[in-house]
C-alpha cells in the first residue's frame, strides 16, 4: 500500500510483483534512472555559479544549439546505464545513433532498451527556468543476447513497459509509470532519498490552462488557430490562462496538476512540429493516458503512430482529456 511517508526504493519493491513482466531488471533501471537524475540535479542545481552555462559550440543532429549541461547530462545518463549493465541499447535526443551495450559476459540476458531526452527545455538553464529529463523503456523485440537493432527503438509508443521524467524545479521530482498508474516523489536534497509526494496522479478531466507557442501562430493550422480563439472566447469556464514555460515536461507537470492542455502543432516552418516522437512525445503520451489524460497528433493516437525514424517529429497535443477531444474536434472541422 503507497503511503505518502515511503521512499522510491521502498516503493519500488513493493511494487515490483506487480509488474507483468517480473523481474528485478526494471526495478534495476529504474534505480540506475533515479541515481543519474540525482548527478544531474546536483549539476543542474549549481548552474548559476559555475562556467557550464552556455553553448558548449556542438549541434546536434536537430541542428539545434547544445548547451553545456546537455552534454553533461547525456553522458551521465549513458554512463550510469552503461556501468550498470542493466540494457542492451540506449537512443538519446543527443546522439546521431543508438548505442548499443556489449556486456563483458556474452551470455548476457539483458532485456531493456532506453530512449531519453537527456535535457529537455535546455534554453531554460541560462534564465533559470525549470528543466527536465524524459526516459521511455522497451522490451527489445529482436533475440537477447544479440546486438540491439534499429527495429528494437522503431517500436510503437503503445509498447513502452515504463516512462517518466525528472524535473529539476524549485523542487526535484520523478514521476513515472510502469502501466499501472502514475506517481510522483520529490527529492529531499537533505538526505538523498526521493519520497512518495504525489500519488496515483491523475489530469483533471477538464482545464482552465492552455499552454502553446502562440508567437507560431500566423504558421499553425486552422484547426488550431480556430481552437486558440475557442480558448480565448468569453463563455462558461473561458477564457481559458495561457501558461507556457518552454519546457515540455515544466507545462505537461504543472497541466496534469492543474488540468490544461499542452500544444506543439505542425506549422508552416515545421511540418511535423517540432517535438521528437521517441523521446518526447510517446513517453509523455504513456504518462497521460495512465493519468487519465489524453495525447494525440491533432487526429490520431499518438501511442499508435508507427516511427519510421529514430530522430523523427510528430505534432503534439495533449493533456486533460476535454480539453484534447475539443481541440481535436476543431482540427477535424478545419481538415
Ligand atoms: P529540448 O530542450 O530537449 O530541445 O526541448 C525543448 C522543447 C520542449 O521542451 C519545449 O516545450 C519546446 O521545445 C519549446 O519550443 P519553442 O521554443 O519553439 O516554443
Ligand atoms: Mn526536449
Ligand atoms: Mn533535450
Amino acid at each position: 500500500m503507497a503511503s505518502k511517508n515511503q521512499t522510491l526504493g521502498e516503493f519500488i519493491i513493493e511494487n515490483q510483483s506487480s509488474f507483468k513482466y517480473t523481474s528485478g531488471e526494471l526495478s534495476r533501471l529504474i534505480n540506475s534512472i533515479r541515481l543519474a537524475a540525482k548527478v544531474v540535479n546536483h549539476e543542474v542545481n549549481k548552474a548559476g555559479l559555475v562556467d557550464i552555462i552556455g553553448a558548449a559550440g556542438d549541434t546536434n543532429i536537430q541542428g539545434e544549439d547544445q548547451q553545456k549541461l546537455d552534454v553533461y547530462a547525456n553522458e551521465k545518463f549513458i554512463q550510469t546505464l552503461t556501468n550498470r549493465n542493466i540494457v542492451c541499447g540506449i537512443a538519446s535526443e543527443e546522439e546521431d545513433d543508438f548505442i548499443t551495450i556489449n556486456s563483458q559476459d556474452e551470455n548476457h540476458q539483458n532485456k531493456y532498451i532506453v530512449l531519453i531526452d537527456p535535457l529537455d527545455g535546455s534554453s531554460n538553464i541560462d534564465v533559470n527556468v525549470s528543466v527536465g529529463t524524459i526516459f521511455s523503456i522497451y522490451r527489445r523485440i529482436t533475440p537477447v543476447g544479440t546486438p540491439v537493432q534499429l527495429k528494437d527503438f522503431l517500436q510503437k509508443g503503445n509498447q513502452q513497459v515504463a516512462a517518466g521524467y525528472i524535473v529539476y524545479g524549485t523542487s526535484t521530482m520523478l514521476v513515472y509509470t510502469t502501466g499501472d498508474g502514475v506517481n510522483g516523489f520529490t527529492l529531499n536534497p537533505a538526505i538523498g532519498s526521493y519520497y512518495l509526494s504525489h500519488p496515483n496522479m491523475q489530469f483533471p478531466k477538464d482545464g482552465t490552462i492552455y499552454s502553446v507557442n502562440e508567437g507560431n501562430y500566423i504558421h499553425f493550422p486552422q484547426g488550431i488557430k480556430n481552437y486558440i480563439k475557442y480558448c480565448q472566447e468569453e463563455e462558461g469556464n473561458r477564457p481559458y490562462t495561457s501558461r507556457y514555460i518552454g519546457s515540455l515536461v515544466s507545462d505537461f507537470h504543472r497541466n496534469m496538476i492543474k488540468g490544461g492542455i499542452y500544444m506543439y502543432p505542425k506549422s508552416s516552418k515545421n511540418s511535423n512540429g517540432k517535438l521528437r516522437l521517441l523521446y518526447e512525445c510517446n513517453p509523455m503520451a504513456f504518462l497521460a493516458e495512465q493519468a487519465n489524460g489524453k495525447a494525440s497528433d491533432g487526429f490520431t493516437r499518438i501511442l499508435d503512430i508507427e516511427p519510421t525514424e529514430l530522430h523523427q517529429r510528430a505534432p503534439f497535443i495533449c493533456g486533460s482529456k476535454n480539453m484534447v477531444n475539443k481541440a481535436e474536434e476543431f482540427m477535424l472541422a478545419a481538415k
